[in-house]
């Protein structure tokens, strides 16, 4: 399977904020904040793509004093499990390595199992426990890496 990893732009917007409902449910982004998302320059919005042109996932973060936050991961539920998300948050690592910053952060539900697995697979490391962060009884972790290359 060939995949591409290109900058996504503005004219993603409806295919994104699909793709943002597709994975979160109610809990998505509203598409204003994806519409920033693609317009910011200081974000980086990667979208995955495969040869008949679909977008399987994509991810965002922004580079900001020095430190690159995550702002959403989402690959579409028929594309999981075939290294799609790994390769997302690898790209953009790189990018906002290039960026100046060095380090990234996240923010990960708790008991989003297989999200957690993907990040330490990753080399993300448990920094603290946010209580009642998506919500009441939904705690988040704060994940960090070291960028280095
Ligand atoms: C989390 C998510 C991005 C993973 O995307 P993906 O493309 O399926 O992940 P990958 O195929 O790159 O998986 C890489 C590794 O992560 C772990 N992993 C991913 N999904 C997993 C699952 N369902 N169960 C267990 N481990 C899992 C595995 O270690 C996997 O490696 P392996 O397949 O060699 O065992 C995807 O499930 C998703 O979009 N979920 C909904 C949105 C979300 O929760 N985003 C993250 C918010 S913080």
């Amino acid at each position: 399977m060939r995949v591409r990893l290109v900058e996504a732009s503005a004219g993603d917007l409806e295919e994104l904020w699909n793709i943002e409902i597709e994975c979160f449910k109610s809990d998505a982004y509203p598409r204003e904040m994806i519409r920033w998302m693609l317009i910011d320059p200081y974000m980086v919005v990667i979208k995955a793509v495969n040869e008949e042109g679909e977008v399987m996932g994509f991810a965002a973060g922004r580079c900001k004093d020095r430190v690159g936050i995550v702002f959403t991961l989402d690959v579409r539920p028929r594309f999981r499990r075939m290294g799609i998300g790994k390769m997302l948050m690898e790209e953009l690592e790189r990018r906002i390595f290039a960026n100046g910053c060095d380090e990234m952060i996240l923010q990960v539900e708790a008991r989003n199992e297989e999200a957690l697995k993907l990040y330490e697979e990753l080399g993300y490391k448990t920094v603290r426990l946010l209580r009642n962060y998506y919500g009441f009884k939904r705690d988040a972790y704060e994940m960090r890496k070291k960028l280095s290359y």
